[in-house]
């Protein structure tokens, strides 16, 4: 028996990216996904790679929440959903000085308000199941702010508080809350983030690249893989001792402890 056969799995910004690579690690380890994102064609894409059985894909915006309570709500008719990943897009990069009221509002709802709904929709299940895994992927920006992401390194603050106040609370019944922080990962994010960079400097996105390279002690870009195997380590059986973690996945980038 593979160690998540028997539990649900709801992984957020699962059409591409990270989510996506998420969605494949935990369906290979025996879990029944469910995949939520915007892109119906692009979930029904990654739905059709997954490995196993009975996982399927809800197409919603996650700044709706009664359109996301609704859905979800469906789905815990079937029975509680375990493992909660909370995932989205990174909001758009700028300096914090030039960053506007509605950037921050549309940064809150997004990341933190929307992970307060599915934690509130799925915990009273994972209670009863006496076993719970929460992992939030954020930013390596938790540990040290990244220019020109103003309201992102702003936002990844508040959503690493959020998640160890989290973990405080929800510790006691056998569930766990932790954050994964990527570092430069080879995603549509990250293509997004090279052509603004180089616009914004003047240089060629190659140029880009060759200098994200120079600060990863790895000397390499991250794929979406490396990311995902690290959720899933959280996510399943064996790290049930730990919560309220960040874990840089990064190559070794983040220059703090
Ligand atoms: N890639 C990196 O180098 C890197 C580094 C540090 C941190 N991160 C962070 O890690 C997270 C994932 O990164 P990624 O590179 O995989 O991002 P990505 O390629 O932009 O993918 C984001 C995912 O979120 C979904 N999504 C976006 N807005 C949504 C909404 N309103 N409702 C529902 N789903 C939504 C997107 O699908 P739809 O468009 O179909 O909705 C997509 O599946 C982001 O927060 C990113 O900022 C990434």
């Amino acid at each position: 028996m593979k160690q998540l056969s028997g539990r649900r799995a709801l992984v957020c910004g699962a059409s591409q990216g990270i989510g996506a690579a998420t969605a494949a690690v935990l369906a290979e380890a025996g879990a029944q996904v469910i995949l939520l994102a915007r892109n119906q064609a692009n979930l029904d894409s990654v739905l059709r790679d997954l490995p196993g059985s009975h996982h399927k894909a809800l197409a919603v915006d996650i700044g709706q929440p009664s359109q996301v309570t609704a859905l979800i709500q469906r789905e815990l008719e079937a029975g509680p959903i375990h493992i909660l990943i909370n995932n989205t897009a990174g909001p758009k990069s700028g300096l914090l000085l030039e960053a506007q009221a509605d950037e921050f509002l549309e940064a809150f709802r997004n990341h933190i308000l929307s992970a307060q709904n599915f934690t509130q929709l799925l915990v009273p299940g994972m209670r009863k199941a006496g076993w719970g895994r929460i992992v939030n992927i954020i930013s390596t920006s938790v540990k040290t702010p990244i220019p020109n992401l103003g309201v992102s390194n702003t936002i990844r603050g508040a959503m690493a508080n959020w998640a160890k106040t989290m973990s405080l609370e929800l510790g006691p019944f056998g569930i766990t809350v932790n954050n994964v922080l990527p570092g430069y990962t080879m995603t549509p994010r990250l293509e997004y983030l090279r052509k603004a960079t180089a616009g914004k400097l003047n240089i060629s996105e190659i140029e880009v690249e060759k200098q994200w390279l120079a600060t990863i002690p790895m000397a390499r870009l991250g794929h979406p893989l490396d990311i995902a195997k690290a959720v899933g380590f959280l996510a399943g059986v064996d790290a049930g001792y730990i919560t309220g973690i960040n874990l840089p996945v990064d190559g070794g980038r983040t220059p703090s402890l």
